[in-house]
């Protein structure tokens, strides 16, 4: 099949770029590179049927793209990370509602079939635990989330205004905090922050006093799930994707710790108002199209810790 990816060297596109080559396919990546570490696209450059062109979405997309009749579209492009709420804020508003509109037009022309990226953040501070994916949320749409929770909600909108109106036959999948391999060396998440302070000998900064819960997906189980909702979900249908087991950010830190031999320890600081105290995925949807999270966070965090200390060495 010829597929599309937007956001494509980003830290999911590059895996599931990885991924659909290997499956024999081939890859078209668009990006614009406002989050993701251009060293990372490399791997991946000189694959045979693998191409990349430096896009922002946002704007009309180049000839080259609108040309090719393309049988599947994930569109993953978003500036992601939470010190970016302030710093990207427009890009990632005008990227979920300008570059979202760009991509389904494109769909919609081919009759290809889309999958887009949405996120946990949709349901802001739930009040319910688990969130189903029937859970409208509560997001406080002029808070400083609000770029990123509102973008992902109105694209969530076009996305079924789309599949409503032209029968296009799009996918929503909601992504709860995923980690592993090829997430860039600046990555701001947990999970690669806390890495990259361990392999710098720098002690681990806790919000508050840690008992924050959350859920963490290993990618490998990510990219399984972005392919089942893609060839087995239903048209216009939304699926959470993210892992049930929960772990208190303090608890991560001191795996993190222990797994990197890092002694400089833990180092509290203030609480954003604004952070979340949990999140938690409920996957009966998904699991009915035969899905399942298969990697221990223990395992998933070997296998992280392994690769970007081979990015520092190199
Ligand atoms: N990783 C997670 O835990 C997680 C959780 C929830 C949702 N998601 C969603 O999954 C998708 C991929 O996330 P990721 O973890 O790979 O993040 P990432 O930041 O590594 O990748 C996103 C990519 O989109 C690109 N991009 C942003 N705006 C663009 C634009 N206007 N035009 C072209 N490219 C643009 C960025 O440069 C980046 O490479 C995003 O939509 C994100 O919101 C991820």
């Amino acid at each position: 099949m010829i597929i599309l990816i937007t956001g494509g060297a980003g830290f999911i596109g590059l895996n599931l770029s990885a991924r659909l080559l290997r499956l024999g396919h081939e890859v078209t990546s668009l990006d614009n590179y406002i989050t993701s570490d251009k060293n990372n696209i490399s791997a991946l450059k000189n694959e045979p049927g693998f191409k990349f062109f430096e896009t922002d979405i946002i704007n009309p997309l180049p000839n080259h793209v609108v040309k090719v009749k393309f049988d599947r579209i994930y569109h993953l492009a978003c500036p992601t990370g939470v010190p970016n709420l302030t710093v990207l804020d427009s890009e990632m508003a005008l990227t979920c509602s300008l570059g979202t509109l760009n991509i389904l037009e494109l769909a919609k022309k081919n009759g290809s079939r889309l999958l887009f990226t949405s996120s946990s953040e949709i349901y802001g501070n739930p009040l319910i635990s688990p969130q189903t994916e029937n859970y409208t949320g509560n997001v406080d749409p002029v808070g400083i989330r609000a770029p990123y929770e509102e973008g992902k909600r109105f694209a969530e909108t076009l996305v079924k205004i789309y599949y409503r109106k032209y029968n296009l036959q799009a996918k929503i999948v909601r992504i709860f905090n995923t980690y592993g391999p090829y997430m860039a060396a600046g990555d701001t998440r947990v999970i690669p922050l806390f890495f990259t302070r361990c392999l710098n000998g720098m002690s681990l900064p806790l919000h508050g006093d840690g008992n924050q819960k959350r859920t963490f997906l290993y990618i490998d189980d990510l990219i399984e799930g972005l392919l089942t909702v893609m060839e087995k979900g239903g048209a216009g249908e939304v699926y959470n994707l993210g892992n049930h087991h929960s772990v208190t950010i303090f608890h991560l830190a001191e795996k993190i710790l222990k797994l990197t031999g890092n002694t400089a320890g833990l180092e509290k600081t203030d609480r954003p108002p604004h952070d979340h105290q949990t999140r938690m995925p409920d996957l009966t949807r998904i699991s009915r199209l035969g899905w399942q999270p298969s990697v221990s966070l223990d395992e998933g965090l070997q296998k992280t810790f392994l690769w970007l200390q081979k990015q520092v060495k190199t």
